[in-house]
């Protein structure tokens, strides 16, 4: 990456790694702490690769030093954790606290800001806690004042130090893959129907979140929350033909959208998600009431809840007009179909086409149609799969490259990104594809207890360009 040109980048400009806590924490079922929708999940067989678990993972709960040093040789000015939410409200709710979990959290915390190391803190980073999930999870209407009140817990109990909250991570994917596809957490499969109640949920507990900080402890904390939202940036397959161009304003309509339309545009759903879903129940004779729910007018409103855009990208896709689904489902809606262009290189698995200048026409697409607001990329990241390589110059090439794009982005395209986080800090449970596959800007040896940390070519790299751009912001000042 010695080729990057970092003096796009602001001086403030925020350089961080991300993850998550069932990715790496492990200690599933210590100290006190409840089991989570992902606990359940990988204990059921046949639904992760090799029927893999997060019970260890990185050992994160036990090896926090060994994460701390990780964030120090890199150099990063802000670290994006998630807080295990069945691991300090082992039932997800406020009757009972596990001050052992919390102890954990203060401990990372406080560790961090005294190496002056900004925390982002995600409250649900896909982890429900089970019981919660036993009374109907995500999709109950009661989950949203649950979140709240938890979400209140941890502003009360960390937010003197933490500044920077993420209430929920991608809820398109936690809706989708887990209510639509069944591939992920809580592993239900109820096509056309779920997803939509369960992203609504997350909207209201975000929205109910947000305006609580605002009311309560904006005043006292002086900090930001707000979402993480992921999407691909997408383009008509064959941009003359009138249907690819409309499939692909519906395909960033149903993902991006989905969320950021309520959020930040309109403070409901992109009028072309109503209107297909609305058409397509009529059309399929389903009559058991809207399947899209409505934002009720006796609860705070989702618009404007948000104080920064969190932006969780990886991938771009081509689009191609899909019509004719004769059964209820997201897809089926949707009427588009993303597919991958032959010339981009694919790492590590099917789905992850790099697409570096996706990110930044994502970027001016967000600041054109949503909002002015500063935007955080939460995540980003290349994998790797198959034989462990240490020297990873593919990864070096892609973080090069994408980290340009975010230079052009600020200034040729004139949009406000304020920071930028690896996806991730270590090699770790990759969800349904369990350890097989690599992100880290360090490597985890899985195969021995000490799970030992080493740094990637990358790693090393992309410290080097957090000292260089440290070292032009320093000259720039005498
Ligand atoms: C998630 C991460 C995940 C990454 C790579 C994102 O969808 O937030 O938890 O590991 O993508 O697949």
């Amino acid at each position: 990456m010695s080729a990057l040109d970092v003096s796009a980048f602001p001086s403030d400009f925020a350089w961080g790694a991300s993850t998550s806590a069932y990715q790496i924490e492990g200690g599933w079922n210590m100290d006190g702490k409840g089991p989570s929708t992902w606990d359940t999940f990988c204990h059921a067989k046949g639904k992760v690769f090799e029927d893999q678990t997060g019970d260890v993972a990185c050992n994160s709960y036990q090896l926090w030093e060994e994460d701390l040093k990780c964030i120090l040789q890199l150099g990063l000015t802000h670290y994006r954790l998630s807080i295990s939410w069945a691991r300090i409200l082992p039932d997800g709710t406020t009757n009972h606290v596990n001050l052992k979990g919390v102890e954990y959290y203060n401990k990372v915390i406080d560790n961090l800001i005294a190496s002056d190391v900004t925390p982002m803190v995600t409250l649900c980073h896909f982890d429900l806690p089970q019981a919660l999930e036993d009374c109907g999870g995500w999709q109950s209407t009661d989950i949203a004042d649950i979140f709240e009140n938890y979400a209140r817990f941890c502003f009360k109990t960390f937010g003197d130090r933490v500044k920077l909250w993420i209430t929920v991570n991608e809820p398109y994917v936690y809706a989708k893959l887990g209510h639509e596809d069944g591939i992920f957490a809580p592993g239900i499969k109820e096509p056309g129907i779920s997803a939509y109640l369960v992203g609504h949920n997350m909207l209201r507990a975000h929205a109910k979140s947000w305006h609580s900080y605002n009311s309560d402890f904006r005043h006292l904390q002086g900090g930001q929350v707000s979402i993480a939202l992921n999407s691909d940036w997408a383009e008509p397959l064959d941009p003359g033909c009138p249907k690819d161009v409309a499939a692909t304003e519906r395909y960033l309509a149903f993902s991006l959208g989905w969320f950021a339309c309520p959020v930040f545009g309109t403070g409901d759903y992109p009028e072309s998600m109503k209107s297909r879903i609305e058409a397509r129940s009529l059309e399929l004779g389903y009559n058991q009431g809207p399947r899209l729910p409505r934002f009720s007018k006796d609860e705070p409103s989702p618009l404007g809840t948000a104080d920064f855009f969190a932006l969780n990208y990886y991938t771009s896709r081509k689009v191609k007009n899909l019509n004719g689904a004769r059964e209820l489902s997201f897809t089926g809606d949707e009427g588009a179909e993303g597919v991958t262009d032959p010339s981009w290189p694919i790492s590590g698995i099917y789905w992850l086409a790099v697409v570096p200048d996706g990110l930044r026409k994502l970027l001016k697409y967000i600041k054109d149609t949503y909002t002015s607001l500063p935007i955080y990329i939460t995540e980003n990241g290349f994998s790797q799969s198959g034989p462990v390589q240490k020297e990873d110059d593919d990864r070096c090439t892609f973080y090069q490259d994408t980290l340009q794009e975010v230079g052009k982005a600020i200034s040729q395209e004139g949009v406000n990104v304020k920071g930028y986080f690896a996806w991730s800090l270590l090699d770790n449970f990759e969800w349904a594809e369990g350890f097989r596959l690599r992100f880290g800007l360090f490597h985890v040896d899985f195969s021995t207890p000490e799970l030992k940390r080493t740094f990637y070519r990358s790693g090393r790299e992309y410290a080097a360009v957090i000292s260089k751009h440290h070292s032009q912001t320093k000259s720039k000042l005498v």
